[in-house]
C-alpha cells in the first residue's frame, strides 16, 4: 500500500510535485489545501486528489495522512511544518525549510523529538551530473578543488513587484529562497565554509534587491556565487564550474543536462573515465552520450 500524503499550497511549484508523484509507486497524494479558491479549483480539474481543503488544519487532523508536503511561500514553512510534526506527520519541505536558522534548528529538534522524518527538496543533489561531479570531489582523481563558481542569470517574468519573492520577510531574500540550492550543493560537495562575504544590488528606481553575489572559502577552495533576476525567461542562463588541480569542469543549465570535463590525464586514467565514472553515470542516465577528445601535451625538445 502506498504512503498517503497531503500537500499544502497549490501554486506554481506544487504542479511539478504533483505531476512527479503521479508516477510514484511509494507515495500517493490524497489531500491538498490552499487558501485561494482558484488554486483549489485548478488542482481539482488537473489532478486526482480525493480531498481539497481551504485550511491546512484539515490535513493535520486527517489520521490517514502520513506525509505532509509544504509548498507555500517560505515564511509559512516553519509554522506549518511545526504543526504537521506535532500531529505526528513526516514532512517534505519545499526549499527553503524556513527563513531563519533558528527556525531550522527548532524544526530539526522537533522532528527528532517526535521521531518523524523531515527533509528539504534540494533537487540539485539528485541530478545525475551533480552526482558525477560529487564523485570527482570524493575521489580527487583530478586533484584538489581550487575554485567553484556559479553564474545564474534568472528570469523575473512571473515576479511582479508585489510578489512575495521580493519581500525578504516572506521569502528570506534571494540567498534563502533561491541561492539555497547552490549553497546546499556546494556544502554537499565540499563541506562547510570557514568565511563568507556577500553583497546585494538594488534594482534602479525600485526598492527591491534583484542581484546578489557572494564569496566563501571552504577549506582552501574559493567559491563564488552570482544570482541576478534580470533576464526574460527565454534568455536565462546558469553555469556551474569546478576547477581542480588538473581539470576544468562545467555544467550547463539550471537543471544541467550537459557536463564538460577538460582534464590533464595520465595513461592509467582512461579506465577510471570509461569504466568507473561512465558506468556510474549510466546507472542514473542510461542513454548518456559522451564525446571523448584527446590532445597530446607537447614536450620540450620535440
Ligand atoms: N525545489 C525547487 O526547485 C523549487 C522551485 C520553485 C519553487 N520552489 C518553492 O516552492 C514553494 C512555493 O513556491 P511557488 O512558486 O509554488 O509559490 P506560489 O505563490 O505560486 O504558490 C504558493 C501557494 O500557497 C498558497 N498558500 C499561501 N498561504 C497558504 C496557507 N496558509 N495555507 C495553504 N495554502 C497557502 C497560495 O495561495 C499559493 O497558491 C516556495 O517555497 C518556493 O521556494 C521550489
Amino acid at each position: 500500500m502506498k504512503l498517503k500524503a497531503g500537500i499544502i499550497g497549490l501554486g506554481g511549484f506544487s504542479k511539478i510535485i504533483l505531476k512527479s508523484l503521479e508516477r510514484s509507486r511509494i507515495v500517493e497524494v490524497v489531500a491538498a489545501a490552499d487558501i485561494r479558491q482558484e488554486m483549489r479549483l485548478e488542482a481539482d480539474e488537473t489532478f486526482n486528489i480525493s480531498n481539497i481543503y481551504d485550511r491546512a488544519e484539515d490535513i493535520f487532523s486527517d489520521s490517514s495522512i502520513q506525509i505532509v508536503i509544504i509548498a507555500t511561500p517560505p515564511f509559512l514553512h516553519a509554522q506549518l511544518g511545526k504543526k504537521a510534526m506535532e500531529a505526528g506527520k513526516h514532512v517534505f519541505f519545499e526549499k527553503p525549510g524556513s527563513i531563519t536558522l533558528e527556525q531550522m534548528q527548532e524544526l530539526k529538534q522537533l522532528s527528532q523529538k517526535k521521531g518523524v522524518v523531515a527533509t528539504v527538496d534540494f533537487v540539485m543533489r539528485r541530478n545525475p551530473l551533480y552526482l558525477i561531479l560529487k564523485n570527482l570531489f570524493t575521489t580527487q582523481v583530478f586533484g584538489l578543488p581550487e575554485r567553484v563558481f556559479l553564474e545564474n542569470y534568472a528570469h523575473d517574468d512571473t515576479l511582479p513587484a508585489d510578489h512575495w519573492f521580493w519581500d525578504p520577510d516572506k521569502s528570506g531574500g534571494i540567498w534563502v529562497e533561491h541561492g539555497v540550492h547552490f549553497i546546499d550543493l556546494v556544502q554537499w560537495l565540499i563541506g562547510q565554509p570557514s568565511t563568507v562575504q556577500a553583497i546585494k544590488i538594488n534594482r534602479d528606481r525600485y526598492n527591491l534587491i534583484d542581484r546578489v553575489a557572494g564569496t566563501a572559502v571552504h577549506n582552501s577552495t574559493l567559491v563564488s556565487y552570482y544570482h541576478g533576476f534580470t533576464k526574460p525567461e527565454v534568455f536565462e542562463k546558469t553555469n556551474f564550474y569546478a576547477v581542480f588541480e588538473r581539470a576544468y569542469v562545467q555544467l550547463n543549465g539550471w537543471i544541467p543536462i550537459e557536463m564538460e570535463i577538460d582534464a590533464l590525464m595520465t595513461s592509467d586514467m582512461g579506465k577510471y573515465l570509461t569504466d568507473d565514472l561512465l558506468k556510474e553515470a549510466r546507472r542514473y542516465l542510461c542513454s548518456i552520450d559522451t564525446v571523448l577528445e584527446m590532445r597530446q601535451l607537447k614536450k620540450f625538445g620535440e
